[in-house]
């Protein structure tokens, strides 16, 4: 947690002091039709890589009711974006520092109500979170299982939507599903697909190909394959003993291809779905979404 001093710290070495514009943060909302498929485990993995890349990157947990990153990272439960909704503490206290220099938040119940808050409760959120601009690069919100209106909103909201899915067959369809819903919203939607636990190559091109290929034909929307992520027994190992399996098992096959896919992504030269990017329109396009 932050104290004074640390904000100040950070204040300086942000720039926020001075009135040099701040770089845009990339918000990207990794999501998934059926429950289950790796989600949590991909967001802190990748933020990982991404760190270890030299980018700034803050994982928000979405995932009302489990805190999944603090789990995975073995932390005992801190502050939640709730006490900065209903308590009004600042960003600072709530952003917790993860390994490598990766920073999170913990959702918590604050998230259900997103909803139904008050203005000046949205006035507060937004300011808060704008402090995030030009501390990170990325803002990566690991959404939870099912498709509440809540995470609809925010998968519509991202820079980039992840899907992530696996090679069974109910993790197609529903992913399927699950883009559909998003192009109906937003047909201009900026899809990237993870295949996770693939056993081969092969497989994990195969699957992507399929959703490519339907996606494109039935729903017209141009789905960028950003490649998969083998399964590994490390995965499950590194999360019974709650390091993530990057920093855990660096040279294992899923270690390996969180590193491939975080090059990929780096390397793509991806567009931005809304024109423009950035915690504010991010924000302002959350509490669009369902007015329209
Ligand atoms: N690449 C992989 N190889 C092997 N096992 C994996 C892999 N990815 C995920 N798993 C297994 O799947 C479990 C669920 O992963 P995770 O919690 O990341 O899924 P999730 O999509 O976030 O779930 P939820 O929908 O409940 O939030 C992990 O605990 C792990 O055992
Ligand atoms: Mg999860």
């Amino acid at each position: 947690m932050y104290d004074q001093a640390q904000r100040l710290r950070q204040m300086f070495s942000t720039g926020r002091i001075d009135n040099r514009p701040k770089p845009s943060i990339r918000v990207m909302a990794v999501t998934s039709g059926k429950g289950g498929v790796g989600k949590s485990n991909f967001s802190l993995n990748f933020a990982l890589a991404l760190t270890s890349m030299g980018k700034k990157v803050v994982v928000l947990d979405a995932d009302v009711g489990f805190a999944n990153i603090d789990v995975l990272i073995g932390k005992s439960p801190g502050r939640t974006l709730a006490d900065l909704i209903l308590r009004r503490v600042s960003i600072w206290d709530i952003l917790e520092l993860g390994p490598l220099g990766i920073h999170y938040i913990a959702g918590g119940s604050g998230l259900q109500d997103l909803l139904s808050l008050k203005q000046d409760q949205v006035d507060y959120l937004v300011d808060e979170l704008e402090e995030l601009q030009g501390f990170a690069d990325y803002l990566i919100i690991d959404t939870g299982a099912g498709l509440t209106e809540g995470t609809l909103r925010f998968i519509l909201s991202a820079d980039d939507i992840i899907t992530v899915c696996t090679p069974e067959p109910t993790a197609i369809t529903d992913a399927y599903a699950l883009i559909k819903l998003v192009v109906k919203h937003n047909p201009a939607a900026h899809i990237q697909l993870v295949v996770n636990r693939v056993t081969s190559a092969a497989e994990g091109k195969q699957v992507a190909d399929k959703l490519v290929l339907v996606t494109n034909q039935f729903l017209h929307v141009q789905l960028q394959t950003l490649g998969y992520v083998f399964d590994d027994p490390k995965v499950s190992k590194a999360v019974k003993e709650q390091v993530p399996f990057y920093l855990q098992y660096p040279d294992s096959a899923a270690s390996r291809s969180i590193d491939q896919l975080a090059k990929k992504h780096l390397n793509l030269n991806v567009g931005i779905n809304h024109g423009d990017s950035g915690i504010r329109s991010f924000l302002s396009r959350m509490t669009h979404v369902f007015r329209n």
